[in-house]
C-alpha cells in the first residue's frame, strides 16, 4: 500500500526529469514548448493536490504548521516565476535565466520537502492517514 510520501516523490521525480529535459532544449522549438507545458502542468497540479492532501491536514498540528506555511509560500514563489516565464520570449536569454531560477527554486523546495518536511509529517500522521492521503492525492492528480 502506497503512502503519501511515495506518491509525492513520484511527482517530484517527474519534475526533476522535466526540468533537466527542458534545460537541454534550445530556442523556441516544439520540444521546448512541449516540455515547458508538461512541467507547468505537473508543478501546478502537484502544488494544488499537495496543499489539499498533505499541507492542509498538517496545518492543524502545532508541530507542523510552520513548515506547512513555508511550503505553501514556496509554491506561490514558484507560481510567480511561471507567470514571468509565460510572458517572456522562449528563445531569449531572459527566458533561460528565468528557467534557471525556476529550477533552483523547485529543486530547493523538493529537497526541503523530502529531507525535512516528510520526517516531521511522518511523526504527525499515522499509518492509516498516510495511506488515505495518498489515495486522495492520486485521485485528484488523475
Ligand atoms: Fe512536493
Ligand atoms: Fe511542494
Amino acid at each position: 500500500m502506497k503512502n503519501i510520501f511515495d506518491v509525492l516523490k513520484d511527482s517530484h521525480e517527474k519534475q526533476r526529469i522535466l526540468l533537466d529535459a527542458l534545460l537541454q532544449t534550445s530556442g523556441d522549438t516544439q520540444a521546448r514548448q512541449e516540455f515547458y507545458a508538461s512541467l507547468k502542468d505537473e508543478l501546478t497540479k502537484h502544488a494544488r493536490a499537495e496543499e489539499r492532501h498533505f499541507y492542509a491536514p498538517l496545518i492543524e498540528s502545532d508541530q507542523a504548521i510552520d513548515m506547512s506555511r513555508h511550503g505553501i509560500a514556496e509554491h506561490h514563489d514558484i507560481d510567480k516565476v511561471l507567470e514571468q516565464l509565460d510572458c517572456t520570449d522562449m528563445s531569449s536569454a531572459a527566458w533561460l535565466k528565468l528557467m534557471k531560477t525556476l529550477k533552483h527554486k523547485v529543486i530547493h523546495h523538493l529537497e526541503e520537502e523530502e529531507q525535512r518536511f516528510f520526517q516531521s509529517a511522518g511523526r504527525v500522521l499515522d499509518t492509516e492517514q498516510k495511506q488515505t492521503l495518498a489515495r486522495q492525492y492520486e485521485k485528484e492528480m488523475a
